[in-house]
């Protein structure tokens, strides 16, 4: 893994990741500091937009991924959880399956900019 795919340059407000690393409707999975903690989080590209949540399932926080960047997606276009099967909209990230159903994965905010992803900075 190169430092840009696994956003270590996140620690130094760099991109987490080049937009053309990420294809369309495409999962991957990127580290930032927020807040001060080091976090797993989950990118997903619809078009030119990209949607960002932590990589913890609101179920028993246990990661999405079965293994790092490696996320399930069903028929019906939802990210499934590899635990037990939660399954979230992309796009609000609300579990509409699953045993956290009404539940929703925790959002962080992303801008797009000069062709990559970057934490959206702090209001
Ligand atoms: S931890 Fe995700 S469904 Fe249980």
């Amino acid at each position: 893994m190169d430092s840009l795919n696994r956003g270590e340059g996140a620690a130094a407000r760099g991109p987490l990741v080049a937009l053309d690393r990420l294809p369309d409707g495409a999962f991957a999975e990127v580290e930032a500091v927020i807040e001060g903690d080091a976090e797993s989080l989950v990118l997903c590209r619809d078009g030119d937009a990209v949607r960002a949540w932590l990589n913890i399932c609101p179920h028993a926080g246990r990661r999405l991924d079965w293994a790092p960047g490696q996320f399930l997606k069903s028929r019906e276009g939802l990210l499934v959880c590899a635990a037990h099967g939660a399954s979230f909209q992309l796009s609000d990230g609300v579990c509409v399956a699953g045993p956290c159903r009404g539940e929703a994965l925790r959002p962080v905010p992303v801008d797009v900019r000069e062709g990559a992803v970057w934490l959206a900075a702090a209001k």
